[in-house]
């Protein structure tokens, strides 16, 4: 079970990368494949952080925070609705919201 955990934080933190690298793309170069990379990596930042907690959970692999977790999970709901606005009609804007919501999200993380 270990490994499977160890293997969903993993993909978690590819998943935090991709979405600065689809932001800092957007913001940086324009490039047009920039929105996609970075919807697709929050929406798999929302998978892996629920299996996380639910593999957490039905394994007892220890005390999770679920109020911590509630608003991780809030802030990503954001970040995906905010990556879906910017697959629609990309925007510079709707980048840095979702690439600051994304470090907020790390701060809750680390911090809290
Ligand atoms: C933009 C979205 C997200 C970012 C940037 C993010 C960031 C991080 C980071 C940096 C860590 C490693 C640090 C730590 O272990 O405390 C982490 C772990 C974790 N995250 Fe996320 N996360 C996001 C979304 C989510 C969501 C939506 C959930 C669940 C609903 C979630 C649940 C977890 C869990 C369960 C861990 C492992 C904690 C542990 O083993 O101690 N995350 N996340």
């Amino acid at each position: 079970m270990d490994i499977i955990y160890s293997a969903l934080v993993f993909l978690h933190m590819i998943g935090l990368a991709g979405i600065l690298a689809g932001f800092l793309m957007q913001v940086m170069t324009g490039n047009a494949k920039s929105p996609k990379v970075l919807l697709h990596s929050s929406l798999l930042q929302l998978v892996t952080g629920l299996l996380l907690v639910g593999l957490a959970e039905t394994a007892d692999l220890g005390d999770l925070n679920h109020v911590k977790v509630g608003v991780k999970l809030l802030v990503t709901v954001a970040v995906v609705v905010v990556g879906v606005l910017n697959l629609r009609r990309p925007a510079r804007n709707l980048a840095v919201t979702a690439g600051v919501l994304a470090v907020l999200n790390i701060g809750v993380a680390v911090f809290w």
